[in-house]
């Protein structure tokens, strides 16, 4: 099965980007499920119900999220309509939405798992022991699994690839909304690739105007942060995965701009 993970989708610019090509890919590249980060879909940060359902109707099927899943309250009702959108898994026990959720692809069952990083992020429960945590379960309901790993780090999503090679199908990192090049496939069939990149503003620092970042980096006094305009981009990866043994055949970048 064809799998499409889109990388953090940004404002209404990353959200027309979706609207305008996802159909196409979807057809063009037979993609048998759509997964996407929707943790910045929101005007400063998060996501409401409106764009979750904005996404759907556009073709994603599961949502995941991020270090900014509570910057919007509607999360809280998404999460309890049992909405396909998910938060890191790390958050300790008792946070309401849950880390991973089961969707169907091929009418087969595929495991989508959402993990926060922790460094230079928020102190969250250890990555590496809730995933194996949540593996124990998973991993007897299906063997395509697939961890979305929202983490700053290289180093710590580099070593999450190899922790998780030949126990899941796929990892692959968001959050840094840069996509890197390192996509290949595990020696135990684990696709894998530190970040997947960011659908959003193609002029602007991960999205903000550039010149907000640029001023906070020479005067560090605090500005608002604003979606930039101007052209948008489309980033993601395509994985290809054997059904029968959840192993990864094919993981390519997909860039559209
Ligand atoms: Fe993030």
């Amino acid at each position: 099965m064809k799998v499409l993970a889109i990388g953090d989708i940004v404002g209404n610019p990353g959200r027309e980007m979706v609207k305008n090509f996802l159909d196409k890919v979807i057809k063009d590249l037979e993609v048998d499920l759509c997964i996407a980060n929707g943790e910045n879909s929101a005007v400063g940060n998060g996501i409401t119900r409106a764009i979750a359902n904005e996404l759907f109707d556009a073709g994603v099927d599961v949502i995941t999220l991020g270090n900014h899943v509570w910057s919007k309250k509607d999360v809280f009702r998404l999460f309890e309509e049992k909405a396909k959108i998910i938060r890191p898994a790390n958050y300790p026990p008792g946070t309401p939405g849950a880390g991973y959720v089961i969707a169907y692809a091929k009418k087969q069952k595929v495991a989508v798992i959402n993990l926060s990083g922790r460094v230079y992020l928020e102190n969250l429960d250890c990555p590496f022991r809730a995933v194996d945590n949540e593996l124990k379960a998973l991993s007897k309901i299906t063997n395509i699994i697939i961890v979305e790993f929202h983490a700053e780090a290289t180093s710590e999503k580099v070593a999450m690839g190899w922790y998780l090679d030949g126990k899941v199908s796929a990892v692959y990192g968001t959050h840094t909304h840069i996509q890197t090049a390192d996509e290949r496939i595990l020696p135990g069939g684990t696709g894998y690739i530190t970040d997947i990149g960011m659908t959003g503003p193609y002029n602007s620092i991960l999205g903000v105007k550039k010149e907000i970042i640029i001023n906070r980096f020479i005067s560090h006094l605090p500005e608002k942060f604003e979606i930039a305009d101007g052209p948008a981009q489309f980033n993601g990866i395509i994985l290809e995965i054997d059904e029968s043994t959840g192993k990864t055949t094919s993981i390519n970048r997909l860039i559209i701009k």
